[in-house]
């Protein structure tokens, strides 16, 4: 199959990308200049500014001295980096005496917890403090050395400066005959649940495949209300809780809770990954909808963690956004000097999906102002099994954001390979019509000699509506972000591939298809300038 395509509007974005100087850094999603990261956090929506705190290294490129980095954003897509709000905290000789893990951040508006004054609202942390020497707290708990707790810290100017409570931490487990497994007790988020006028909080008892629910009038004492777990996926950790409701097809009257519980290792494409529950939350207890046995994950593909959700996001949207990396080999991703880019944030809602109820994703309302040219634009050709030859549609490393709709016919397979060059090396996004799988195969992306785990196909059952395979993808210089239907599957996958492979070309196999519509968008970068 030979599709004629001329390149002439290509050519225009080979100058605008040797601007670029850092072949692999995001240009659609949120990284730091420099430095490691990982979970984002405090994820909050105050004052026309949309809040992404992260796990971070001020120091170095790989895991340690954990710290809470800080950026804001009016849109979700352009974003400025602030300085660090949370430092890890050093005595003089240089050991820390305090690290700041994962949580979440809401606006007390009314002040509940006092630690603003009239007419100042505090924005509150509450993260999971790690210290190395034993604490007691004010009401005579226990905490041993370096167990987990959950802690405050409070701003009353719009989060550019912190002040950590003077009482933390304010939530730890007693001691207990298992203490080893309850030390790890991590990443509380914290929401307002306005039916009760209370705070909740969901925590996760990570090796123990539990998520504790407290609720607290003023976030500092908090009182047990229930647990959930072991449930789902059990095959790691568990970590980074989320809860919040949906409206079921749009539905006001009708709300589903979703219960989002990251687990590492354990994940569907190995390592880490993210699941979640549907059920009923009636202000103290989770209860998962009966019968709901299967495992659902947020998304599918090998780079998609620690995902969770805005706090006060306007017009009740629920917006989403996750690690885009994997346990498994984050510490040696070839970057430098960032190690760590944030998923594209992502809206969600609850619909009936072929008879059954599925969390449906799309990029953020307002992704698409970041299209600019159109590449390909060709409705309704046959297409004999092969694929595209050379002179391919070339990219010169600009992000695209490609639309496929494509009736599969007699194919076994069928999609489209990016990052390619004349060499064969690409990265397949397609469907395998005889398994009804949706996969990305990245074994053949470039070189990844940083991990054994890296260079492999993910694969997820997807199901066609009347054999068409509908897709989004949005293709990163490292990354590609599949939504796949109406976007009740999808999959993010990094990817590091060669300077030069910056090829696009559809497949087929096994028989013949039917293209209905292709677009090749060029996408704008969310970055002002090259970024240093
Ligand atoms: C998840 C995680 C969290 C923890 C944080 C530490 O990736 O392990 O459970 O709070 O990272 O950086």
């Amino acid at each position: 199959m030979t599709l004629e395509v001329t390149s002439t509007q290509t050519q225009a974005y080979a100058g605008l990308a040797g601007a670029y100087q850092e072949a692999h850094r995001p240009q659609l999603s949120y990284s730091p200049a420099r430095n490691w990261m990982n979970d984002p956090n405090g994820l909050v929506y105050y004052d026309g500014e949309y809040h992404l705190f992260y796990q971070y290294n001020p120091n170095d490129t790989v895991w340690g001295d954990m710290s809470w980095g800080h950026a804001v954003s009016a849109d979700l897509l352009h974003w400025t980096e602030l300085p660090v709000a949370l430092e890890v905290e050093k005595d003089g000789q240089g050991a820390i005496t305090q690290s700041f893990y994962s949580g979440s951040a809401v606006v007390d508006r009314a002040n509940s917890s006092g630690l603003g004054s009239p007419g100042q609202v505090p924005m509150v942390i509450i993260y999971t403090s790690v210290y190395p020497e034993a604490r007691t707290l004010a009401n005579g708990t226990q905490v041993q050395a370096g167990q987990q707790s959950q802690s405050l810290a409070f701003s009353v100017d719009r989060g550019r400066h912190w002040t950590q409570f003077s009482g933390n931490p304010v939530l730890a487990l007693p001691p207990h005959p298992y203490r080893d497994e309850l030390r790890e007790f991590r990443d509380p988020k914290v929401f307002w649940h306005a039916p009760q006028s209370k705070w909740v909080m969901v925590v996760a008892l990570a090796h123990r495949h539990t998520i504790l629910l407290y609720c607290s009038r003023d976030l500092i004492e908090w009182e047990y209300m229930s647990q959930f777990g072991p449930a789902g996926a059990t095959g790691g950790v568990w970590e980074c809780p989320d809860l919040f409701p949906l409206p079921l097809d749009g539905d006001d009257s009708n709300n589903k809770w979703v219960l989002v519980v990251n687990l590492t290792p354990g994940g569907p494409a190995g390592g880490s990954g993210a699941q979640y529950f549907l059920g009923h939350f009636d202000g103290s207890t989770f209860r998962p909808d009966a019968g709901d046995a299967c495992v659902r994950w947020l998304d599918q593909g090998p780079d998609f963690y620690a995902a969770v959700t805005w706090n006060d996001a306007p017009d009740g949207r629920r917006l989403l956004i996750g690690w885009m990396s994997n346990w498994l080999y984050a510490r040696t991703v070839p970057t430098s000097p960032w190690r760590s880019a944030q998923s594209v944030p992502r809206e969600l809602s609850l619909r009936t999906v072929a008879g059954q109820v599925r969390l449906v994703q799309q990029p953020v309302q307002g992704f698409d102002s970041l299209r600019r040219d159109t590449l390909l634009a060709i409705d309704d050709v046959s297409l004999a099994a092969g694929v595209d030859t050379l002179p391919r549609l070339r990219t010169a490393g600009v992000p695209v954001d490609i639309e496929l709709v494509l009736a599969c016919g007699s194919a076994t397979r069928a999609g489209v390979q990016v990052h390619a060059n004349a060499a064969g090396d690409r990265t397949e996004i397609g469907y395998d019509c005889e398994r009804g799988e949706l996969y990305i195969d990245r074994g053949r992306a470039g070189a990844a000699p940083f991990s054994a785990d890296f260079a492999a196909c993910h694969g997820a059952p997807l199901a066609l509506v009347d054999g068409v395979l509908r897709l989004r993808i949005l293709v990163d210089r490292a990354a590609v972000t599949v939504f796949a239907g109406a976007g009740e599957l999808t999959m993010t996958s990094l990817v590091f591939p060669a300077d030069e492979s910056d090829g696009i070309a559809l497949f087929v196999e096994g028989g013949q298809a039917r293209l209905r519509q292709w677009r090749v968008r060029t996408l704008a970068s969310i970055w002002p300038a090259p970024h240093e």
